[in-house]
């Protein structure tokens, strides 16, 4: 049999060929596969709500019963807490940042984790593929002091690290610390993360495109006209629409297939409606890192410099040669 290998194997073996490393990053990605476990478990019995009890019943521990959004940020601040690696949490379920309290009062963590527990979450009722998406900053204060609004709005291109828990069919971890991207996939025999995917690459092109068209008259002209040209007969086209309404798995599917993933801006959402820390710029590191493109329609998303922990972006992410072909017609 060939040997594999299992997440925990490859972030040791990796550590070395990431700069300054100190294995803290290490042990911060430990703490978040943990968690990941643990919702993944969560969400393979959301089917079971009939029998075991839905949201707002009380269990049989005499606890009651969370929705699997607030169940799953609970779980990633307490792992992210627990390895005394990070100085703060932004997550998308709080309205204001975390300072957490390291081991002494002051805080010695290094990192700030920014996160969207649950994404997609209007699909757990349904049995579809929902996710966990996470962006690793190092802070810009000194270590001892406390984290700072400052630490957390930074430009997408200081990431360190990336990347998503998809809950699918098969559950998957898929990161990057800048060197490629890689993913995991868990054996629910042995509960375990194998490497399956190495060094995952975006086709240069494709024949997807993800788009909530429920909002087409409303979108910008050039979205509008780019979806026309998507859906016209010649060569390789029509493309095939195909959209989620779960980031995490449209975008995931894109990756391995070739595709474009678009969250435009309009009429209801003027900024678009995702979050760019913790939703665009964790997707666009990994789209980088795997060779596609990723852009707002005229900047690229990690050039951005964030004002708002919880700020909207329109969003383009994929192939590169769809990402391009898109802003041709924006011009
Ligand atoms: P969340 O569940 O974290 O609020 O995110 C949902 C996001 C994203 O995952 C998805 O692609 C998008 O909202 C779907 O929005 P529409 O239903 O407007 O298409
Ligand atoms: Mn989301
Ligand atoms: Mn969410």
């Amino acid at each position: 049999m060939e040997k594999l290998t299992t997440l925990g194997e490859f972030i040791i073996e990796n550590q070395s060929s990431f700069p300054y490393s100190t294995g803290e990053l290490s042990k911060l990605l430990n703490g978040l596969r943990l968690a990941g476990k643990m919702v993944n478990h969560e969400v393979n019995k959301a089917g079971l709500v009939d029998i075991i009890g839905g949201v707002g019943d009380v269990n049989v521990q005499g606890e009651n019963q969370q929705k699997l959004d607030v169940f799953a940020n609970d779980k990633f601040i307490q792992a992210i807490k627990n390895r005394d690696i990070a100085c703060g949490i932004v997550s998308e379920e709080l309205e204001d940042f975390i300072a957490l309290p390291g081991s002494d009062a002051s805080n010695n963590g290094k990192y700030v984790v920014l996160m969207d527990p649950l994404d997609g979450s209007s699909n757990i009722d349904v049995n579809v593929s929902v996710g966990t998406i996470f962006s690793i900053y190092r802070r810009l204060t000194p270590k001892g002091t406390p984290v700072e609004l400052k630490d957390f709005l930074q430009p997408g291109s200081a990431q360190v690290a990336a990347g998503y828990i998809v809950y699918g069919t098969s559950t998957m971890l898929v990161y990057t610390t800048g060197n490629g991207v890689n993913g995991f996939t868990i054996n629910p025999a042995t509960g375990s993360y194998y490497l399956s995917h190495a060094n995952i690459q975006i086709p240069e092109t494709g024949s997807i495109y993800s788009v909530n068209l429920g909002n087409y008259v409303h979108f910008p002209e050039g979205v509008k006209n780019y979806i026309k040209y998507c859906q016209k007969d010649e060569n390789d086209r029509p493309y095939s629409l195909r959209y989620i309404g779960s980031m995490v798995s449209d975008f995931h599917r894109n990756m391995l297939k070739g595709g474009i993933y678009m969250y435009p801006f309009d009429a209801k959402n003027k900024n678009g409606k995702l979050r760019l820390l913790y939703e665009a710029n964790p997707i666009a590191f990994l789209t980088e890192q795997a060779g596609g493109k990723a852009t707002d329609g005229s900047k690229r998303i990690m050039d951005i410099v964030p004002s708002e922990i919880h700020q909207r972006i329109p969003f383009f992410c994929g192939s590169v040669k769809m990402v391009e072909k898109l802003e041709s017609f924006f011009e």
